[in-house]
């Protein structure tokens, strides 16, 4: 076919740079142990942090919702895919977070695209940490606004940009609260402090917060008391919360805003009932079994603290997520296949994921490993150093 050559060149130059990917399978649930392309392997690739995602009780949610209110929406939410559900599952959200209101999105990344550029456009500026994900990215893109990226948790940097940026129309400051891939946390309280000087909107990503900070769960913002501060929070029903889709928590009037203004909650069939109510059944648990939270916690310093004293390189991380830093993107594919190759499945993250130069296994604790797991997996990952 004609104008297609670049398909294979593109292909070609991935795989000698070490960039090329592919999908493996998995047979059965997703569990600390995975069948992975046909083997039993440990999981450490997984954002399924609470072991939600295979929980019974989320099963029989979305079977009882299925049996009520059959198996999809049938439209949009402004058309008639506004069903029970959707709201129960946003009064849930809102109380949970302690907001006003809340606004169910399909996922985070349509989420992040679609309210960026809601709340910015031509005039305004976004100002965005340098390690924010690809969906914060893409919004700030999207927008139109003058993005000013601000080096990674750097609040000399954030403060000269939005002095640089005083004669913008809107201010929108955005970033994750626990970064997906370093695991590290934002300055939030600083960062709230500077909006407010500088006459800014905050809007923080909690995907892969939500779920695991004391006292209920319901993330980073809530733990330092910083729900005030924050006019947007968001936060994905795919990860800790072990089902699909995303949220914003926020003001009535935000959530107004964006039912009328946001193109990627306006333009799509809304999520079908059973993933409504199995995030109902999650939400639940997280409130009522503070235990898989603390598992989660006892597991991560675990390893952490026995990779370290392996001599593996993790950088700031206190989190779930350990950054295990190598580098270049063929060396740490290599030692990402000997540790698979030994049972241990912790998948190499390369660009553009991440920086180039800074390659990494990103390993994911979950609160459902086990002890002797992880002491097999130390052993493992003792044999496979280089
Ligand atoms: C920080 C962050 N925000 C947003 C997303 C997108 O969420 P979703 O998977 O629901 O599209 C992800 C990952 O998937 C993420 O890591």
């Amino acid at each position: 076919m004609m104008g297609v050559n670049f398909v294979e060149s593109e292909l070609e130059r991935l795989k000698e740079t070490g960039l090329y990917r592919k999908l493996r399978r998995v047979d059965g649930d997703q569990g600390s142990t995975l069948l992975l392309d046909g083997r039993e392997v440990i999981n450490f690739s997984s954002n399924n942090y609470l072991g939600l995602a295979n929980h019974p009780a989320l099963g029989e949610a979305a079977k009882a919702a299925i049996d009520r209110y059959g198996c999809g929406s049938g439209a949009s939410r402004l058309i008639s895919g506004n069903m029970t559900l959707h709201e129960e599952l946003e009064s849930k959200i809102a109380e949970f977070k302690g907001t006003e209101a809340a606004l169910v999105f399909n996922s985070g990344f349509q989420l992040n695209t679609g309210v960026v550029s809601t709340l910015v456009g031509e005039g305004d500026a976004v100002f965005s940490d340098a390690l924010n994900h690809a969906s914060i990215v893409d919004g700030c893109r999207l927008s139109r606004a003058k993005v000013a990226v601000y080096g990674h948790l750097d609040m000399n940097h954030l403060e000269g940009e939005l002095k640089r940026s005083s004669s913008a129309r809107r201010k929108l400051i955005v970033t994750e609260s626990l970064f997906s891939m370093d695991g590290d946390e934002a300055p939030l309280a600083d960062i709230v402090g500077l909006a407010q000087r500088h006459g800014a909107m905050v809007m923080v990503d909690e995907a892969h917060a939500t779920g695991v900070y004391e006292p209920n769960g319901a993330g980073l913002i809530a733990k330092l008391g910083l729900g005030e501060g924050v006019f947007v929070q968001m936060g994905t029903l795919g990860k800790a919360l072990g089902g699909f889709g995303a949220y914003i928590a926020g003001s009535k009037a935000l959530r107004d805003l964006l039912i009328n203004r946001c193109r990627s909650f306006i333009f799509t069939t809304s999520l079908p009932p059973a993933v409504m109510a199995m995030t109902i059944a999650a939400i639940g648990l997280v409130e009522r079994e503070p235990e898989r939270r603390q598992a989660l916690r006892g597991n991560s310093a675990a390893l952490r603290g026995g990779l370290a004293s392996l001599g593996y390189v993790m950088g700031g991380s206190r989190s779930q997520i350990l950054p295990l830093i190598v580098g270049d993107a063929q060396r740490c594919m290599k030692l990402s296949q000997r540790l698979l190759d030994r049972g241990v499945f912790a998948q190499g993250i390369r660009p553009p994921t991440v920086p180039p130069g800074t390659s990494r296994l990103r390993i994911t604790l979950m609160a459902t490993h086990t002890q002797p797991q992880l002491a097999q997996a130390l052993e493992i990952f003792k044999a496979a150093k280089d």
